[in-house]
């Protein structure tokens, strides 16, 4: 599949509305939440791990295990301010960096001007992009926010090539307090998936490599073919 061009993508269709959203999701269509989403970014898993893991680390760790290559084409399935997509393009990859948040995608463009990148408005969990159509898919923890999980990660199983990578980092389950409360739909709806549970969604799925910091969970799945 081309990528189209960023205007054409900032503005088309609005996010389905046909699924309802979490209040996490919601809390992530304020402009306020958008402007502030790097600041929090950049201190996020240093918190959530325990230990120092500034922005460069977690972008040294996908580029490492991951190696986009120049003209390959992804997604970065819940960009926000484009953290994933900004890495893929500077390794020259094109991306389409989709995200159903209007105020979250200003904030990307307004951060990664890249040509390279286009920028969907789009609630992933409703399909509509073709199959098999990236190389790499990129979901930096829209996997704790979206409604339904499995939904999400059967649709970008479904978007990656065979022999494309799905690389996912996210807040594993820990059976928590914490976790409990923030999972109640009026208190975000979060999701937090074990490991084991997010390679049951991804059967045509091989589980190439694995890394768990404090709570942060770091996968490369590979489809098969
Ligand atoms: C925790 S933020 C992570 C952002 C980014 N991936 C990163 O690593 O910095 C999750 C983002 O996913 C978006 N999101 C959540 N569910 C989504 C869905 N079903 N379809 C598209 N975007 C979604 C939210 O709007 C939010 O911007």
């Amino acid at each position: 599949m081309q990528p189209r061009q960023s205007q054409e993508t900032l503005n088309p269709a609005p996010a389905s509305t046909d699924t309802p959203l979490t209040l996490a999701q919601r809390s992530n269509l304020l402009p306020l939440t958008a402007r502030g989403y790097m600041a929090w970014r950049a201190w996020s898993l240093t918190l959530l791990s325990g230990e120092p893991f500034p922005l460069g680390r977690e972008a040294a760790l996908f580029t490492a295990l991951c190696r986009p290559q120049s003209g390959e084409y992804w997604l970065d399935a819940g960009t926000s301010a484009g953290f994933y997509a900004g890495v893929l393009a500077r390794a020259g990859c094109r991306v389409l960096a989709a995200d159903l948040s209007a105020a979250m995608l200003a904030e990307g463009v307004r951060r990664e001007p890249s040509g390279q990148i286009d920028w969907l408005l789009t609630n992933l969990e409703a399909g509509g992009l073709p199959d098999a159509a990236f190389d790499g898919v990129t979901v930096g923890a829209t996997l704790n926010e979206t409604r339904d999980p499995a939904r999400l990660l059967a649709e970008l199983a479904r978007l990656t090539r065979p022999g494309g990578q799905l690389w996912l980092m996210y807040v594993g389950r820990t059976g928590g307090p914490l976790q409990r409360f923030l999972s109640r739909p009026a208190l975000g709806g979060l999701s937090f998936p074990d490991p084991a549970w997010v390679g049951r969604q991804l059967p045509g799925c091989i589980r190439m490599d694995g890394l768990r910091v404090g709570v942060v969970v770091f996968e490369r799945y590979v489809k098969g073919g």
